[in-house]
């Protein structure tokens, strides 16, 4: 209920917008940044609130694990239409790949791309303008696991938030006056979601210097927990 009350005015802010931009084109530079604003803000504003509804949903045991056969490049291609519009906004040069060998996944589609999504989306919000964020998918036959990793050169992590930032509703940055707006919610979200494929997510990151963080699936784990949800 709640969740239809609070998407619903979003999506239709955001249809329209599409409508818009459909039917007319700016009339001004100043016009066209306007509807961009718009635009990136709602979805924005959109990610939030679905991070919120996801997180109780989960702390109700709500939240359903629909293990499939998944193809990553896939993820990747809707991660891609996703981020790309907020790289250009943000001037931030974004690119991603995945090699050739990576095999089908047993997981949960949509988690998987919302673990992306968050990881490229905060990649992509902490790296000024100039900057790139590249996230690259690999397999690693040595541990069958599947690596999705996001390398940005952004403001980087101190070593001390480093554990902390895993945790709900912690942002590195506390002070009233943070310029970066978000909830806290996205890598905590992304680490239940790495666990619960069996896999994890770990940081490489020094202040100033970007960030790296790295989610693996494990391949024959996420057989197994298929498995075993199936029973
Ligand atoms: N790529 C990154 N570079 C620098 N800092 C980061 C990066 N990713 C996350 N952080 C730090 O970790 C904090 C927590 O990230 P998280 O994604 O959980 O929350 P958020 O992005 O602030 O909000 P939300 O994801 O809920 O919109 C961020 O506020 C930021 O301080
Ligand atoms: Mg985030």
């Amino acid at each position: 209920m709640m969740s239809h009350e609070l998407r619903t005015p979003l999506t239709s802010i955001l249809a329209f917008t599409e409508m818009l931009n459909r039917e007319s084109s700016p009339k001004s530079e100043k016009e066209a940044q306007t509807r961009r604003e718009i635009e990136a803000n709602s979805r924005a504003l959109l990610f939030m609130i679905n991070d919120i509804l996801e997180m109780s949903r989960l702390d109700a045991g709500r939240t359903e694990f629909n293990v499939e056969t998944v193809d990553l490049g896939d993820i990747l291609g809707l991660v891609q239409a996703v981020v790309q519009p907020l790289a250009n906004r943000n001037e931030v040069d974004f690119a991603c790949d995945i090699d050739p060998g990576v095999p089908l996944v047993q997981g949960d589609f949509e988690k998987i791309r919302h673990v992306l999504e968050n990881l490229c989306g905060n990649a992509v919000k902490f790296t000024p303008a100039g900057g790139s964020v590249r996230l690259h998918i690999s397999y690693h036959p040595e541990c069958d696991e599947v690596w999705l990793r996001v390398a940005d050169t952004g403001i980087g992590i101190a070593k001390k938030d480093q554990q902390r930032v895993f945790e709900r509703f912690v942002q590195a940055d506390s002070s009233l006056s943070r310029r970066y707006n978000g909830t806290g919610l996205g890598l905590s979200l992304a680490k239940e979601y790495a666990e619960m494929h069996g896999g994890s997510i770990s940081l490489e990151s020094a202040l100033g210097e970007g960030s790296v963080f790295t989610v693996r699936i494990p391949v024959v784990e996420c057989r197994l927990d298929a498995g075993e949800e199936n029973e």
